[in-house]
C-alpha cells in the first residue's frame, strides 16, 4: 500500500467515525427531546389494612380508597408511571379474611398494577383464589400457581422488565416435598442473566422479599438496574423504608399499606431517588371503589349473624356480668366511667355503620368471641368497653365480693390490647390513665 492510498484510508476512516458521531450526537439528541420521562410507583404489604379504621387522626393513614385517588392523579400529571405492587396484602386467614381478599383483589383490578409479587400472605389461602385477571409474579419458583415469571412492559419506546423473588425463608414449605419457591444462588443467578439478555431491556426491575444476604446476593449480580423490596416489619408506628446491605440501601415500601414510593426512572443508570406518599386524608376516598366497600360491608354484615347463629347454639353462660350490676356497690367508680368515652365505644361504631363488623367490635364491646358480647339484642348488657374489659370477668365477684376477685391480673395491663398501633398511636399511660382514674 502507497503513502497516498493509506492516507486516503485513514481519513475515509476518520471521515466515518466523524459522520458516526455525528449522527449518535443527532440521534441522541433527538432520542433526549422526545423522550418521556417514565416515573415509578410501588405499593404493597397491605395485610389486610383495607381502610384506616378511624379509631384516632395519628394514625390515620392508608387504604384502598386513597390509594386509588393517589394513582389517578399521578397518572394524569405523569401519564409515564409504572405502577407495581410488592404484595402480601392479603389479611390473616379467617372467614372476614377471605371477603377481605374478595374486595382487595376487585379493588387492584380497578387499580391495575403491571405486576404483583406473591408474598407469604397470598400463599396462606388455597392457590385457586389468586385471581387470575391479576398480573401476579414470582420468578423463583416451581410451582404450578397462576402467576407469571416476569413481565415486560414497553412503555415511552423503552423495555422495561420486571422479574419477582421471595425468599423461601418467609413462607412455610414441607421439607418432604419439591420446594415450591427456592433461594438465590450463583445457578439462579446464572439462569436469570440468561432470560433478560434474551430480552434486550432498556432497565430490568426486580421485585424483592426476603432478607439482606439475598438482597446482596442480588446487588452483586449487577442483574437490575432497580430493586425495590417489600416490608418485612408489621408495626405501622416504627415504619422501617429500607434495606441495608453491606455496600448499599434499597428502598422499602411502606408497610400496612400505608403509603407509596414514587419516584423517576433514569435510563442513564442513575438510581432512583424514591420519595414516599403517605396516604393522608387529602386523599379522597375514591367514588368508584366505594361501591365495592358496601358490598364488601353488607357480606361483613351477613357473616355477622351467621357468626350469631352458631355463638347462640354454643355458648353457655356468660361469665360477664355487665356494668349495671356494678353500680350498686362501686358508685363513684360507675358514675367515672360513665363519663368516659369508653361508656360510648358502641355507639361510636353504630355512628359509622361498623356494629356489625367483628374486627372492629373486638376493641369496641365486653367479651367478643370469650362467652361476652353477642349482639345488641341478645346481649344488651355487654355493649362498649366497661368495667370487666379491664378487670377481667365478675359474675363470681358479685355473688361472694369479699372472697372472689375480679382478676388475677392487675386491671393496667389491660389497656395496650386495644389502645395499640393504628388504634391509638398516642396512648402513654401516664396521660391517659389520669383522664379514667376512678376507685
Ligand atoms: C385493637 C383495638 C381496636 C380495634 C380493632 C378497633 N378500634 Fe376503634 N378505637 C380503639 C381505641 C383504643 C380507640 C381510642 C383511641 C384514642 O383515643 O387513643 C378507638 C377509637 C375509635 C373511634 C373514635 C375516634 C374519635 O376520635 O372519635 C372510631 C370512630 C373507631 N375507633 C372506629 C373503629 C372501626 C371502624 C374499627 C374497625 C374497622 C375499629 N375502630 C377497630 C381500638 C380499636
Ligand atoms: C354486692 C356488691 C358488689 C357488686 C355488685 C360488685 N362489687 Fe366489686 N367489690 C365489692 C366489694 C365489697 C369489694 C371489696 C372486696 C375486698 O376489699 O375484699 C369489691 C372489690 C372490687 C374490685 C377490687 C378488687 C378486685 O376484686 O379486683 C374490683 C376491681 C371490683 N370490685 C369490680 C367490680 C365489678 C367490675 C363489678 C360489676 C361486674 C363489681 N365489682 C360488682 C362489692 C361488689
Ligand atoms: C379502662 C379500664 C378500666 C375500666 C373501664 C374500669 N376500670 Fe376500674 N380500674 C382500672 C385500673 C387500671 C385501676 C387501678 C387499679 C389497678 O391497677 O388495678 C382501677 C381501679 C378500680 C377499683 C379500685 C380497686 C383496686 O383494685 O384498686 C375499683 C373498685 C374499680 N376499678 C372498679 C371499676 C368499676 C366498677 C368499673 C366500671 C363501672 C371500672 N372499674 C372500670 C381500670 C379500669
Ligand atoms: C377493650 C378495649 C379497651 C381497653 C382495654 C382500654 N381502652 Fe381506652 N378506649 C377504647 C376505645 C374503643 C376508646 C374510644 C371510645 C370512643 O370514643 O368511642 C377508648 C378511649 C380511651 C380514652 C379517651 C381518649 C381521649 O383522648 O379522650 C382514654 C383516656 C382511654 N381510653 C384510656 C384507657 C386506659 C388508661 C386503659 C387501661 C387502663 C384503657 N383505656 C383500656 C378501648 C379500650
Amino acid at each position: 500500500m502507497s503513502h497516498t492510498q493509506k492516507a486516503y484510508q485513514i481519513i475515509f476512516l476518520l471521515t466515518i467515525v466523524a459522520l458516526a458521531i455525528v449522527i449518535a450526537g443527532k440521534f441522541r439528541h433527538s432520542e433526549a427531546a422526545t423522550s418521556t420521562p417514565v416515573w415509578i410507583t410501588a405499593t404493597g404489604d397491605l395485610r389486610g389494612e383495607i381502610k384506616p379504621c378511624g379509631c384516632s387522626a395519628d394514625g390515620d393513614m392508608g387504604g384502598l380508597l386513597r390509594r386509588a385517588t393517589y394513582l389517578e392523579q399521578l397518572r394524569q400529571a405523569k401519564p409515564s408511571t409504572l405502577y407495581l405492587d410488592l404484595g402480601n396484602n392479603f389479611p390473616p386467614p379467617t372467614e372476614q379474611g377471605r371477603l377481605k381478599v374478595e374486595l382487595i383483589q376487585t379493588t387492584l383490578q380497578k387499580l391495575k398494577p403491571l405486576s404483583i409479587l406473591i408474598g407469604p400472605n397470598e400463599l396462606l389461602y388455597e392457590h385457586s383464589l389468586l385471581d387470575q385477571k391479576l398480573p401476579y409474579l414470582l420468578t423463583n419458583t416451581n410451582a404450578s400457581w397462576p402467576v407469571k415469571s416476569f413481565h415486560i412492559e414497553k412503555l415511552a419506546g423503552k423495555q422495561i422488565g420486571m422479574w419477582g423473588y421471595l425468599s423461601p425463608e418467609q413462607i412455610y414449605q414441607n421439607k418432604n416435598d419439591k420446594p415450591l419457591v427456592y433461594p438465590v444462588n450463583d445457578d439462579v443467578l446464572a439462569a436469570w442473566k440468561q432470560q433478560l439478555q434474551k430480552h434486550q431491556l432498556d432497565y430490568a426491575i426486580l421485585l424483592f422479599r426476603g432478607n439482606e444476604q439475598e438482597l446482596e446476593k442480588f446487588e452483586n449480580s449487577q442483574l437490575f438496574d432497580m430493586i425495590v423490596t417489600g416490608n418485612n416489619n408489621d408495626d405501622e408506628l416504627n415504619q422501617v423504608l429500607e434495606m441495608k446491605t453491606t455496600t448499599g440501601t434499597f428502598s422499602a415500601v411502606p408497610t400496612k399499606g400505608q403509603g407509596a414510593l414514587e419516584g423517576q426512572i433514569h435510563f442513564s443508570g442513575k438510581p432512583v431517588h424514591f420519595e414516599v406518599q403517605w396516604l393522608l386524608d387529602k386523599y379522597q376516598d375514591h367514588p368508584n371503589i366505594l361501591p365495592l366497600f358496601s358490598t364488601y360491608n353488607q357480606a361483613v354484615k351477613e357473616l355477622f349473624f351467621t357468626n350469631l347463629d352458631r355463638m347462640e347454639q354454643h355458648q353457655q353462660d356468660s361469665p360477664y356480668a355487665g356494668e349495671a350490676t356494678c353500680k350498686e356497690c362501686h358508685q363513684a367508680a360507675y358514675t367515672t366511667w360513665s363519663q368516659s368515652r369508653h361508656a360510648r365505644a358502641f355507639s361510636t361504631l353504630q355512628k359509622i355503620n361498623k356494629h356489625f363488623d367483628l374486627e372492629c367490635l373486638q376493641c369496641h364491646v365486653v367479651g367478643l368471641n370469650q362467652k361476652g358480647f353477642m349482639s345488641p339484642e341478645l346481649t344488651p348488657n355487654l355493649l362498649n368497653v366497661q368495667c370487666e374489659n379491664c378487670h377481667g370477668s365478675a359474675k363470681a365477684h358479685i355473688g361472694d365480693p369479699k372472697k372472689i376477685q375480679t382478676s388475677q391480673k392487675p386491671a393496667i395491663q389491660a389497656c395496650t390490647s386495644c389502645h395499640k398501633g393504628s388504634h391509638s398511636p398516642s396512648f402513654d399511660l401516664s396521660k391517659y390513665w389520669p383522664k379514667i382514674v376512678h376507685q
